[in-house]
């Protein structure tokens, strides 16, 4: 299974989400893909956020080997899964779909814990005490994804 974790910059959230998944899978023995993607270009080439850096290094998640991307059509083909962080991610990357096959791919991470519930991960980005918060949410929503599929 290949999986797109997406959220606005790319640096704060999904760059988290990765890092976190492919903990996960590694820990379940799982051979995934995962990779992660912004819906905006200003941080394109960037490494992750240093406070997203430094929250995933206190977990023992290395997340340096990453660089910021923008999410591309292509990667409706490329990828099984994709997470998005916000509603407003949802639909930004709805927007660029082309047909139901690609909308149905489409998901929010915390429907994973919160089904149904349209729930957000906060973004990080203007609170520097969020990103705990939003590293737990997403460990929780990782693990709960990992242990559904691995017990399917
Ligand atoms: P992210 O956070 O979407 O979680 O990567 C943000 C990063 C940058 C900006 C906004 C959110 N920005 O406005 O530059």
């Amino acid at each position: 299974m290949k999986i797109l974790m997406v959220c606005l910059g790319n640096i704060c959230r999904s760059p988290l989400a990765e890092g976190i998944m492919k903990q996960k899978i590694s820990e379940a023995g799982l051979p995934w893909m995962v990779d992660s993607a912004g819906t905006g270009f200003w941080h394109v080439g960037e490494l992750p956020d240093r406070r997203s850096i430094a929250t995933a290094n206190q977990r023992g998640i290395d997340i340096t080997d990453q660089r910021a991307r923008q999410f591309h059509v292509a990667d409706f083909e490329r990828f099984d899964r994709i997470f998005v962080m916000d509603t407003q991610n949802r639909q930004d990357v709805l927007r660029l779909a082309q047909n139901e096959a690609h909308r149905a791919k489409v998901e929010l991470m915390l429907d994973q814990i919160f089904p149904g519930e349209d729930r957000s991960v906060p973004d990080p980005y203007y609170d520097d005490d969020g990103f705990k918060e939003v590293f737990d949410m997403l460990n929780e929503a990782c693990e709960a994804f990992v242990s559904r599929m691995a017990t399917s």
